[in-house]
């Protein structure tokens, strides 16, 4: 199982930062998650530095340009370079701020080509009875890896993450039932996109309002490879918690 902690812009001092990569780092040793930890970018430059541990670590963006006259762009090379192994793209937050499906496209083709694993965020914005919603999502695959040479879009992990799941209490997070039923859908579509069997090796997470008192029953029976859990990976004894349940 993998856990994708996106801090988002929760954690905003070292000092939390440094605390939850301790309690990562102990998960790390005594469970069988595997932890990606998503701060903000100084913050993940600070946290790197001196990491030797199983914990890794992803970008919650990376620009859609390559290096040069672009104040305030961080690239896919300059994550590399300070040891992102992973990057989050496409997510709700960054769509709601001007990301186009062209742009994400271009971001998942400049964080392979540094070597970053892509973190693809797809979900739709509600839910309608006929269905149209899964159209939505295999469009936002469909252009996000269309274009990839195949062997590469093997490499691109998917996140579904419906909007209206985000940021709210597991109560009100998807049921396992229906997140079975994507999940199945989303192996089907990149089952049409990959070449031979490969999409069966593909992994696919949830997020959207992942608790510790949920995350069991996400899992069971959902097929899920694991969770990209906003909130409750910014605090220490929740995020402990979450992982010990999945562990
Ligand atoms: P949440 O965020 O766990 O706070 O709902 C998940 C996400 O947006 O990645």
């Amino acid at each position: 199982m993998l856990i994708v902690a996106n801090w988002k812009a929760y954690v905003e001092d070292i000092k939390k930062a440094k605390k939850l990569l301790a309690v990562s780092k102990r998960l790390a040793r005594t469970t069988d998650v595997a932890i990606v930890l998503a701060p903000p970018s100084p913050l993940l430059s600070a946290l790197t530095i001196h990491n030797t541990s199983k914990v890794a670590f992803a970008a919650q963006d990376v620009s859609a340009t390559t290096g040069g006259a672009k104040t305030g762009e961080v690239t896919a090379q300059a994550y590399a370079a300070v040891g992102a192994l992973y990057a989050i793209i496409g997510h709700s937050e960054r769509r709601a701020l001007g990301d186009t499906e062209k742009m994400i496209a271009e971001k998942i083709a400049h964080a392979l080509a540094h070597g970053l694993t892509p973190i693809l965020c797809v979900g739709e914005h509600e839910r309608d009875s006929e269905g149209h919603y899964l159209g939505l999502v295999r469009e936002e695959l469909t252009s996000a890896i269309g274009s990839l040479m195949p062997k590469e879009r093997a490499k691109v992990i998917i996140a579904y993450e419906p909007l209206w799941a985000i940021g709210k209490t597991a109560t009100e997070a998807i049921g396992s039932a229906d997140l079975a039923e994507m999940v199945l859908y989303i192996r089907k579509v990149l089952a049409e996109l990959l070449p031979g069997k490969s999409s069966r090796q593909s992994l696919i997470l949830y997020g959207g309002s992942v608790e510790a008192t949920n995350i069991r029953d996400l899992t069971v029976s959902s097929n899920i490879d694991g969770f990209l859990v906003g909130h409750a990976s910014t605090d220490p004894m929740a995020f402990s918690l979450l992982v010990k349940q999945l562990a």
